[in-house]
């Protein structure tokens, strides 16, 4: 299968065309999204899949920047004291770990790379399968703003402190909520778009 880029398509991008040219980007003009924009990328979440018809996600929006900054200020901060242990679950590509804490202590330096907006999927507790249905939905917002032009990244490493209590009492979430999913969407800077291949698919059996 011939594989796309933005680039080299002169028509409407189709479903594998998206699900081959979305890739995480971490670098954004840091303009805001449009609250229609915000909408239409809901809807597309909420199209997909759930199990028992559960709907079991929660969406909360964040594009107050001050919000953003206090929120990426916990996360650095936390962050910082265990990365000795964790530094590879975000530490950018070939980012040695000195560099990683510099990055982490550097005022300006944001988890959220200046996106503009955050959406966080979070889960009703007690749902079958609510974690699955909302990665499901996270996957579905996520190409929806690859069709539309946008970058969009998961920002896991910030999951923790959008799961803890304070974020829920901020955000008016019921207490057994469980942040699962938070994406940043944005407008991509030019070559915003970092190459990320994958291995062939790894069929260990087909009978
Ligand atoms: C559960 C999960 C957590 C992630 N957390 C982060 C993160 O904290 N920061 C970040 O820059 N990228 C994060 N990513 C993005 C991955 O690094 C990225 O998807 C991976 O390198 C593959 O690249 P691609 O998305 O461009 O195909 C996360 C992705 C997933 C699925």
């Amino acid at each position: 299968m011939q594989k796309h880029t933005h680039d080299t398509l002169d028509r409407p991008l189709s479903a594998l065309d998206v699900i081959f040219t979305r890739r995480s980007v971490r670098s954004y003009t840091g303009e805001k999204i449009d609250a229609e924009t915000v909408r239409a990328l809901l809807d597309a979440a909420v199209q997909a899949p759930t199990a028992m018809r559960a709907e079991p996600w929660m969406f909360v929006v964040i594009q107050d920047e001050n919000v953003l900054k206090h929120y990426s200020d916990l996360t650095k901060a936390s962050w910082l004291t265990q990365v000795s242990n964790h530094a590879e679950l975000h530490r950018p590509h070939g980012l040695d770990a000195r560099l990683f804490r510099d990055r982490l202590r550097d005022p300006a330096y944001s988890v959220f790379y200046n996106a503009g907006t955050l959406v966080v999927i979070y889960a009703r507790g007690s749902a079958p399968f609510a974690t699955a249905d909302c990665w499901l939905a996270a996957q579905n917002l996520m190409l929806a703003a690859c069709a539309l032009g946008l970058g969009t990244c998961v920002i896991g490493s910030a999951t923790a402190t959008l799961d803890s209590m304070e974020a829920k009492v901020e955000f008016g979430l019921p207490a057994d909520a469980v942040a699962v999913a938070p994406i940043v969407v944005g407008i991509p800077d030019r070559n915003a778009v970092e190459p990320s291949e994958r291995h062939e698919p790894r069929v260990v059996c087909w009978k």
